[in-house]
């Protein structure tokens, strides 16, 4: 009997299948060399996790020494996310600068993705919705920091007299500020969201707001690790639930003041940024006013850290500086720009206590050519700010905590080193809507606390160590006078 399959053409058949599977292979292989040959530069990391155990707990200071070695752009992979780093203004203006429609998204990070009511300014994507929440967010919130009638100035000085009574309360002793600060420093944004007539510290929901804003800073920020590759979700799940019932509980928190808000809102007469959120949200016939809008309280007790660094001054700079220009009387919004020492102190906190060293993460909403590399869609961006900030070429001495770099010999701010500290608030078209805010705000908080106090560092914070991407400094204590 005759049959149509010999031995041969089994093997012809594996053959085949043998040489495809190689060709497959090879065509992939190579195709993996040629995508890296077009990619910028950077040291070799691990299948599935990439680099991201390789980063250490100083990340911006690992890419500091990784640019020595691989330059100013680099490329490494946090767990799936294939991610380039910039390291120089030139090379962050380069891409959200000159192309900012490809570089302001953001990575769709787990942590981003978790909880579909953090979709909001901050981490959103680049759309055409996020564009118009953005303007009208914006909008308000400059008119409410700039507007003669607007309560900042009112606000900080309430709270800065609050925690200053606090403080004498202790003067006998050593204490850590830190909590005090970031109490103050909430109470003022919360009533600048809300309306100034709350008595916020005796509210047990503001408390706890304020207390789950330190557990989200130190685990929601974008870039973190934890949240950055789904593996990490199997090996840390109590840490990952634990931020994820926070990160609900601040969305709760922000959506039951808004819904608080709405019943007795009137259009006459805004109380607060919210109001003003819900009278732009309804001129745009934007019905959909989301928490979104207020992700910025979450930055404030972190520059409330920072302003920290203010404090431990040395202190008769500030003295001869109030007493000549101000002749006794306290400093008010007007007196922005002629105390240029406290501006150079504002600075100095900006650059040796860099709140965000490594920015918000961007993420690229195309393939793009930046220089040679070829950067595909979906690439994450991190602007490494903190590498800026303690470029030796650009400042001597920077580890030192020294607002005298700021300023020329005529005692004015040098606009050229001033303009560098100002990519602390971003760059480009995602650049932070609070800036104007929280520079005002910084200048009420340091003038009020010094013109009552002495204030005297007893024991040493250290403010190098990066705790999930943010900076802060270890607890440390201090002793405060009166001054008169
Ligand atoms: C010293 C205080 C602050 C610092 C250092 C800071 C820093 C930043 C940074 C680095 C970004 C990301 C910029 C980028 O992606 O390029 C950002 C974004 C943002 N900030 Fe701030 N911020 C501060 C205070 C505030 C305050 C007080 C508010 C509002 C009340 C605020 C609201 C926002 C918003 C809404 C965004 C998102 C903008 C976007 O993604 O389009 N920030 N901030």
């Amino acid at each position: 009997m005759e049959t149509n399959f010999t031995p041969f053409d089994n093997f012809d058949l594996k053959f085949c299948i043998a040489i495809f599977s190689s060709i497959l292979l090879i065509t992939g292989i190579l195709k993996k060399i040629w995508e890296i040959r077009k990619l910028p530069p950077g040291p070799w990391g691990y299948p599935f996790i990439g680099h991201l155990t390789l980063l250490g707990t100083n990340p911006a200071e690992t890419f500091i020494k990784m640019a020595i070695q691989y330059g100013d752009v680099f490329f490494i992979r946090m767990g799936k996310w294939p991610t380039i780093v910039l390291n120089s203004k030139e090379a962050i203006d380069e891409a959200l600068i000159r192309m900012p429609e490809i570089f302001s998204d953001r990575p769709k990070f787990y942590s981003n993705n978790a909880t579909n009511k953090i979709k909001g300014l901050v981490f959103g994507e680049y759309s055409q919705r996020l564009r118009l929440h953005r303007k009208i967010a914006s909008g308000v919130l400059q008119e409410f920091a700039t507007s003669k009638s607007a309560p900042t100035e009112y606000l900080v000085r309430k709270e800065s007299d609050i925690l200053i009574q606090t403080w004498m309360q202790s003067q006998d002793k050593e204490f850590n500020p830190i909590h005090d600060i970031e109490m103050t420093v909430a109470a003022v944004i919360y009533q600048l969201l809300f309306g100034s007539d709350i008595n916020c510290h005796s509210d047990e929901m503001f408390i706890d707001m304020v207390k789950n804003l330190k557990t989200v800073n130190e685990g929601a920020s974008a870039g973190n690790m934890i949240f950055v590759n789904m593996l990490q979700r199997f090996i840390m799940p109590s840490k990952v639930k634990q931020l994820l019932e926070r990160l609900e509980l601040n969305n709760k928190f922000a959506e039951k003041c808004i819904s608080e808000s709405l019943p007795s809102y009137d259009k006459n007469h805004e109380r607060g940024i919210v109001d003003g959120l819900i009278t732009a949200a309804n001129k745009y016939a934007e019905k959909k006013l989301t928490v979104m809008e207020l992700q910025g309280v979450r930055s404030t007790p972190l520059y409330g850290i920072s302003l920290v660094l203010a404090l431990i001054q040395p202190q008769q700079h500030y003295n001869g500086q109030f007493y000549n220009i101000l002749g006794g009387r306290r400093a008010t919004l007007q007196d922005q720009g002629r105390l240029p020492y406290v501006e150079a102190t504002i600075l100095e906190v900006m650059r040796h206590g860099t709140v965000a060293p490594l920015n918000i993460a961007h993420s690229t909403s195309s393939d793009v050519k930046l220089r040679n590399y070829e950067i595909k869609k979906g690439t994450v961006v991190f602007c490494n700010i903190y590498g800026i900030f303690k470029d030796q070429n650009i400042w001597t001495d920077p580890n030192t905590f020294r607002p005298d770099r700021f300023l020329s010999k005529n005692n004015t701010i040098i606009h050229e080193r001033a303009d560098i500290i100002a990519t602390q608030f971003g760059v480009g078209r995602r650049r932070c809507i609070g800036d104007t805010l929280s520079k005002r705000e910084l200048f009420l908080f340091i003038t009020s606390i010094y013109q009552a106090l002495e204030t005297n560092l007893r024991s040493d914070p250290s403010y190098g160590r990066i705790i999930n991407l943010n900076c802060k400094p270890t607890p440390y204590k201090i002793q405060v006078n009166p001054r008169y």
